[in-house]
């Protein structure tokens, strides 16, 4: 026998026993003794990236691929490799060529439609796992494999897009529906994993919707297209009411004090601000408010009982652009109670919507705000709730928060955060959360008593009428219609996220 082959029967016994220092250790001897040997490449390869070492076992893939370009074993490996390393793009090389060899070459579709999903390339990503599917009759148990080693590398965004897509083709295959929720179910959000049937021990934010009243018409509100299709009723609602709602809740992050509606409009907002405030439930209390329906002094009194700070909607400050986004507001008013904010230096911020009636006059809006003083503005996007279709597409959105950068560099006061749009992936969340826990952290409550899963979504039925005026919090989530609903949610996104900027679940199903 040759030195080498003695080295290969020590390598191969030594890896037959489990001792991989000794199998490496011959196998790099060997290919010292044998560098044109493209299978001592491609083994030491293998057991690199068995051992977790996926940047050197691509290095050996490669050199073996040099040796001999048309072994699709090797351009198969070297893409498994540089997809363990985290390089997405490259790897879809090597599985180009392997299928342009040979199409049919088993699980070689399969990676390219995984590679294409952990980039995030939705379109083509649907289209191959189709193929995959279809042609190959190992795929799911391959795309499990693939989620595995990406959940292993920490790679929770990508195992997730991974498992989404693979799951609009093939959406009954149980173990890969399985895994997703178990993927799911290990979500830590706000400090608190996510667990279907336990009730959260704190919560993130509750909405609590005090009035239906309003003073404004903005087109696109709920209220306003409620109205207009017929099916709106305005009400304040009682203190008494509040006060159970709130005794009925766990410890909240925060408080939000308003719905859908102007909350300034209730004439006893004074006491319900006092009764959150006195129940000792929130860290911290908030609304967002028009600025016209009171004047300065109401400001300062909420602030006085117990209301931590107030966001200031201000789509534009230009009238002709707010008669169309906030339908009735007087700008004029919208100023000067700014600039008395300021003066009395009362806590607030400004929240701004951003559609495409207001995309071109953004910069006139945050430079006049930027010329009253400090101020943190809060850009969101708007979300279309009937066919107003005046939402930002992705590729305005994207230009938007290039637009917003550049525009921040300038502003001497303003401290500006554009948030939102998770629906397009162009704005990813850190850590990244693979789908949006308001039901269980943020829940919203109606001028009823009604629980809602969040506050994009305002039908009691959802969750089966659970009422927070007459039950503890805890006793609602426990309940049939609350778990039912979840249980629903983490198999598929519901219709009303379909167009919520904050559902990353919305990639999948097409928006990307
Ligand atoms: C419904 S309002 C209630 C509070 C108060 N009336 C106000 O306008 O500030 C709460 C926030 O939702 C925003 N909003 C209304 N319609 C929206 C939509 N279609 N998409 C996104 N945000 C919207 C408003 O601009 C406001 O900042
Ligand atoms: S002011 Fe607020 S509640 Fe009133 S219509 Fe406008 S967005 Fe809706």
């Amino acid at each position: 026998m040759t030195d080498g082959d003695d080295l290969l029967q020590l390598a191969l016994g030594a890896y037959a026993e489990g001792d991989l220092d000794s199998a490496e250790q011959h196998l790099r001897a060997l290919v010292v003794l044998q560098p044109e040997n493209a299978e001592l490449r491609h083994a030491l390869g293998q057991l690199l990236l068995h051992r977790g070492q996926a940047e050197e076992a691509a290095v050996c893939f490669q050199t073996a691929v040099d040796l001999n370009p048309v072994a699709l074993p090797y351009l198969y490996d070297l893409a498994l490799a540089q997809a363990e390393a985290g390089r997405y793009a490259e790897a879809s090389g090597p599985l180009y060529q392997c299928l342009g060899i040979d199409p049919a070459y088993p699980g070689a579709k399969l990676a390219l439609a995984c590679v294409d999903a952990a980039q995030r390339r939705y379109d083509s990503a649907r289209e191959r796992f189709k193929e995959a599917f279809a042609d190959e009759p190992d795929a799911p148990a391959a795309c499990h494999a693939w989620v595995e080693r990406l959940l292993q590398q920490g790679q929770a965004g990508e195992a997730f897009f991974v498992l989404e897509l693979a799951l609009a083709a093939a959406p009954n295959d149980r173990p890969l529906r399985e895994l997703q929720r178990s993927l799911q179910t290990q979500t830590v959000d706000f400090g608190q994993t996510l667990t279907v049937d336990a009730t959260p021990a704190k919560l993130r934010r509750v909405v609590i919707e005090v009035t239906t009243w309003c003073n404004l018409d903005c087109p696109g509100c709920f209220r306003t297209q409620s109205i207009a299709a017929g099916h709106w009723t305005n009400k304040h609602i009682a203190p008494e009411t509040f006060a159970k709602i709130v005794a009925n809740l766990p410890p909240c992050r925060q408080g939000v004090l308003h719905g859908i509606g102007e909350p300034t409009m209730h004439p006893r907002y004074l006491e319900l601000v006092e009764i959150a405030k006195a129940s000792g439930r929130f860290d911290s209390l908030v609304c967002n408010t028009n600025a016209q329906a009171r004047n300065i002094d109401f400001y300062r009194a909420v602030i006085e009982k117990g209301l931590d700070f107030f966001q200031v909607s201000v789509d534009s400050l230009t009238p002709e652009v707010a008669a169309v986004t906030r339908a009735g507001t007087d700008v004029e008013k919208l100023r000067r109670n700014l600039a008395e904010f300021h003066r009395l230096g009362l806590p607030f911020s400004v929240q701004m919507v951003i559609s495409r009636l207001n995309y071109d006059d953004i910069d006139l809006t945050l430079r006049a705000l930027d010329a009253m003083g400090p101020c943190t503005v809060n850009i969101q996007p708007f979300v279309d709730s009937d066919a107003t279709h005046n939402a930002l597409s992705k590729d305005m959105a994207a230009r938007f928060l290039d637009k917003i950068r550049h525009l921040a560099g300038q502003m001497v006061n303003l401290n500006i955060n554009a948030g939102g749009f998770y629906h397009f992936g162009i704005n990813r969340r850190e850590p990244y959360v693979p789908l949006c826990t308001s039901p269980w952290f943020d829940p919203a409550v109606n001028v009823d008593g009604f629980m809602m899963p969040c506050c994009m979504h305002w039908d009691p039925q959802t969750l089966g009428h659970s009422n927070l005026s007459e039950t503890s919090f805890a006793q609602a989530f426990g309940s049939q219609p609350v778990q039912a609903f979840l249980d629903g949610y983490m198999r598929t996104s519901p219709n009303f996220c379909a167009r919520c900027s904050e559902n990353v679940r919305c990639l999948a199903a097409g928006n990307g």
